[in-house]
C-alpha cells in the first residue's frame, strides 16, 4: 500500500499496459522503465495552461533530468523545445535529429568548443550566464562570422525552500547575472551593443523540487519589473521571459505537491497581470521543467537478493542495484516509494524493512523504511517516480553496469538504452 495509483493484473504491477515482472525477466534488472504516455500527458497539461491563458509560450524540456536519443525523439514528436547544458547533450540531440532551432543552451562555464558546436549547429538560443561567456561567445561569433540569439540568465534574489543543492535563485549563487548590483543591466548593454547577438529575453530558474507557488510568482514578477525598467531605460523589451523549471513532484507520502501545471498557471497569470500594470507588451512565456515531465513516468525495477536481520532492530533487504543507478537517496536523502511488483496487491507486513543497494558503502540505502509484503530472493522491487535524475546521474561505481532503459506505451515495450556490458567498462582503458 502506498500513495501512488498503480494498475495491477494477476497481482503484478502494470506499467503502460505491460507487466513489469515480465519486463524484469525479459530485459534483466536493474531496469529503468518509462511509461511514455505519462511524459506526453504532462507536456500536454503544461501546454493547456498556456492555451487557456491565451499567451505565447514554449515548453522546453530540461533534458539533464534524463537525456537520451529516445527521449529527444519523444520531445521532437511532442513539438517541445529542449534545454541542453553540455556538448554531450547537443551531440545526443543531433543523433535524434532534434531540430536545433528549438534548443536552448545553458551552463555557467560553457567551453569554447561547446560554444562553437552550438553556434555551428545553429541552436535556437544561448543563455548567457556571465561576463566571461559574453566575451567568449563574441570571439566565437566573430571567428565564424555569424550571429545568434541570446538570453540573459539573471539571479532574481529568491531563496526557494528546497534542498540546498537544489537552490539556484538566491543572490549568493554560482548562476547568472545579479540584478541588484546592476550586473544584469551591464550585461544587457553589452549584448544590445553587439550586432552579432540578438537579445531574445531573460531567464531565471529559482531551484528544483519546489512545492511553493510563491517563489515562482515573485521571480516572474521580478522578470516583468526588470523588463519594464529596461523598456524605460533602454527602449528594449524582452520578447521572451523564461521562468525556468523546478516544479516539485511527489516521491513519497510525505510530499503533497499541487499538480505541476498549477505552478505554471500561477506564473502565467502573474506575468499577465504585472505586464498589464506596468504597461508593457505581454512577452512569450517559456518554461523549462525536467523533473515534472520525466520523473513520474519512470520506474526502477530491481531483483531482491540477500537479507540481513539485525535482531530486534531492523531488516535489510538487498537489491541488485543502488547508488550507481539512483544516487538521490544517498546524495539528497531523497525518499521513494516502492512495491513488490510480483506481489502488488499483497498486504504489507507491519514491520518495515530497509532497502539496501549492492554497493560497498553503508550509505547505499535506497529506502530507509518501507512496509512491504514478505519478500524473498527473486522478488521484483519496483520504485516509483525514478525518472528524473536517476539514470541521468548513474555511475559505474564499483564497476557495476549501468542498467538498460525500456520505453513502454500502449502495451508495447521497446529497449531504448542497452545495458552496459563488461567490454563497455574497459572500452577506454589502455594497458600501462
Ligand atoms: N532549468 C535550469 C536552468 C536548471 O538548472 C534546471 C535544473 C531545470 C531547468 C530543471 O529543473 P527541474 O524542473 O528538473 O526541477 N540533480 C538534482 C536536480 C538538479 C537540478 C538542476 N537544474 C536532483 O536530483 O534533485
Amino acid at each position: 500500500e502506498n500513495d501512488f495509483d498503480y494498475e495491477t493484473r494477476h497481482n503484478h504491477l502494470m506499467i503502460g499496459g505491460v507487466d513489469s515482472v515480465e519486463l524484469a525477466h525479459k530485459y534483466g534488472t536493474p531496469l529503468v522503465v518509462y511509461d511514455v504516455s505519462k511524459i506526453r500527458e504532462q507536456i500536454n497539461h503544461f501546454k493547456s495552461v498556456f492555451e487557456d491563458n491565451q499567451v505565447e509560450y514554449e515548453v522546453s524540456y530540461a533534458s539533464k533530468a534524463f537525456a537520451s536519443v529516445a527521449t529527444y525523439q519523444v520531445m521532437k514528436q511532442e513539438n517541445c523545445h529542449i534545454d541542453v547544458v553540455s556538448g554531450g547533450e547537443i551531440y545526443t540531440a543531433l543523433q535524434a535529429d532534434f531540430p536545433m532551432d528549438k534548443v536552448s543552451f545553458h551552463g555557467n562555464n560553457k567551453s569554447v568548443e561547446e560554444l562553437v558546436m552550438a553556434v555551428k549547429n545553429h541552436v535556437g538560443v544561448i543563455i548567457l550566464d556571465n561576463f566571461h561567456e559574453i566575451s567568449l561567445l563574441n570571439q566565437v561569433l566573430e571567428e565564424l562570422n555569424t550571429t545568434t540569439n541570446v538570453m540573459l540568465r539573471i539571479t532574481p534574489g529568491i531563496s526557494a525552500h528546497t534542498h540546498e543543492y537544489d537552490q539556484t535563485g538566491q543572490v549568493d549563487s554560482k548562476f547568472g547575472f545579479d540584478v541588484e548590483s546592476k550586473q544584469a543591466e551591464q550585461a544587457l548593454k553589452m549584448v544590445l551593443d553587439n550586432p552579432r547577438m540578438n537579445m531574445l529575453g531573460i531567464h531565471a530558474h529559482i531551484g528544483s523540487q519546489i512545492f511553493e507557488v510563491n517563489g515562482f510568482v515573485m521571480a516572474a514578477e521580478k522578470l516583468v519589473d526588470l523588463s519594464a525598467e529596461w523598456h524605460q531605460k533602454f527602449d528594449y523589451q524582452p520578447q521572451v521571459l523564461n521562468v525556468g523549471g523546478g516544479f516539485g513532484i511527489k516521491y513519497s507520502e510525505e510530499d503533497d505537491p499541487i499538480a505541476p501545471e498549477k505552478f505554471v498557471d500561477a506564473i502565467v497569470k502573474a506575468i499577465k497581470k504585472r505586464s498589464n500594470q506596468k504597461g508593457i507588451n505581454l512577452p512569450a512565456i517559456w518554461i523549462e521543467p525536467g523533473r515534472s515531465i520525466i520523473g513520474p513516468a519512470g520506474y526502477n525495477l530491481y531483483t531482491v537478493g540477500s537479507r540481513k536481520d539485525v535482531s530486534g532492530i531492523k531488516s535489510y533487504v538487498t537489491v541488485d542495484g543502488g547508488m550507481g543507478d539512483n544516487i538521490r537517496p544517498a546524495l539528497y536523502q531523497a525518499k521513494y516509494e516502492a512495491v513488490i511488483a510480483n506481489k502488488a496487491n499483497d498486504k504489507p507486513k507491519s514491520t518495515p524493512v530497509r532497502i539496501a543497494g549492492k554497493y560497498c558503502e553503508s550509505g547505499d540505502i535506497l529506502i530507509q523504511n518501507i512496509n512491504l509484503p514478505r519478500t524473498q530472493p527473486g522478488d521484483i522491487l519496483a520504485m516509483f517516480a525514478t525518472g528524473a535524475y536517476g539514470y541521468a546521474m548513474a555511475s559505474n561505481y564499483n564497476l557495476n553496469l549501468k542498467p538498460a532503459v525500456v520505453f513502454v506505451e500502449n502495451g508495447q515495450d521497446k529497449l531504448v538504452i542497452k545495458r552496459q556490458s563488461y567490454e563497455d567498462l574497459v572500452r577506454l582503458d589502455l594497458k600501462y
